[in-house]
């Protein structure tokens, strides 16, 4: 998109997604950019928070793939009126998560028909793509080993079969699409931190000439 400065974080649970959005608002904050919103998703408005607690932590009956699709893409609409829409040509945004998420996880992990997504991508009228993608590859065995200690939600508690898929269906849409970087983040968070400094500051030396 022309002019946008839009930055998605993407990566299987426990890839490091959220130390490295914080390290990406540090650099922000370096380059004195002021004007930033850093969203998550699912979630970031007020009703978008409340579908991302069903989504998350809701245990009380069966909960259906298709029903979380749909939860997924009704808290992304919120997020797009209320948030990205709105601020999209006046804000630089950071998003924890974004559509890339839905494909990786509701269709590569669980099998949801891809012609689904992208019915709700068309019907929530979804054309904003990110810039930039940067997405923290892991392998599956070590992430898991790195949220073992957290207290675990509903999808955290899916196995490691589970987020192979996933992580495999992210490393297919990336190697197609030049907008998403893939980084190792099977490194240490230095290295990793080093590669991510990288891509951002080429992103933002490139966005304001
Ligand atoms: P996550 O971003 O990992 O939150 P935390 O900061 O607590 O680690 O949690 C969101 C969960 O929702 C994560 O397990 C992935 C899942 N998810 C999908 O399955 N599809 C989607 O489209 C999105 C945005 C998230």
């Amino acid at each position: 998109m022309k002019n946008t400065k839009f930055i998605v974080v993407e990566g299987i649970d426990g890839a490091g997604k959220t130390t490295i959005c914080k390290y990406i608002m540090s650099l922000f904050y370096y380059f004195s950019i002021e004007n930033v919103i850093f969203i998550h998703e699912p979630g970031s408005t007020p009703v978008a928070e409340k579908i991302r607690k069903l989504i998350k932590f809701s245990k009380e009956e069966i909960f259906s793939k298709e029903t979380e699709l749909l939860l997924i893409y009704a808290a992304r609409l919120q997020l797009l009126d209320n948030i990205i829409r709105p601020k999209i040509n006046t804000h630089w945004i950071l998003s924890d998560r974004y559509d890339l998420s839905s494909q990786a996880y509701q269709i590569g992990g669980r099998g949801i028909n891809k012609k689904n997504i992208l019915f709700l991508q068309n019907f929530i009228k979804n054309n904003i793509k990110p810039n930039i993608t940067i997405y923290l590859d892991i392998n599956p065995v070590i992430s898991l080993q790195r949220i073992k200690t957290r207290q675990k939600d509903r999808i955290e508690k899916e196995s490691i079969k589970f987020f192979s898929k996933v992580r495999n269906y992210y490393l297919k849409i990336a190697k197609k699409d030049k907008t998403i970087k893939i980084v190792d983040a099977n490194q240490n968070l230095q290295t990793v931190k080093i590669l991510v400094k990288k891509i951002i500051t080429n992103f933002i030396k490139f966005s304001r000439i």
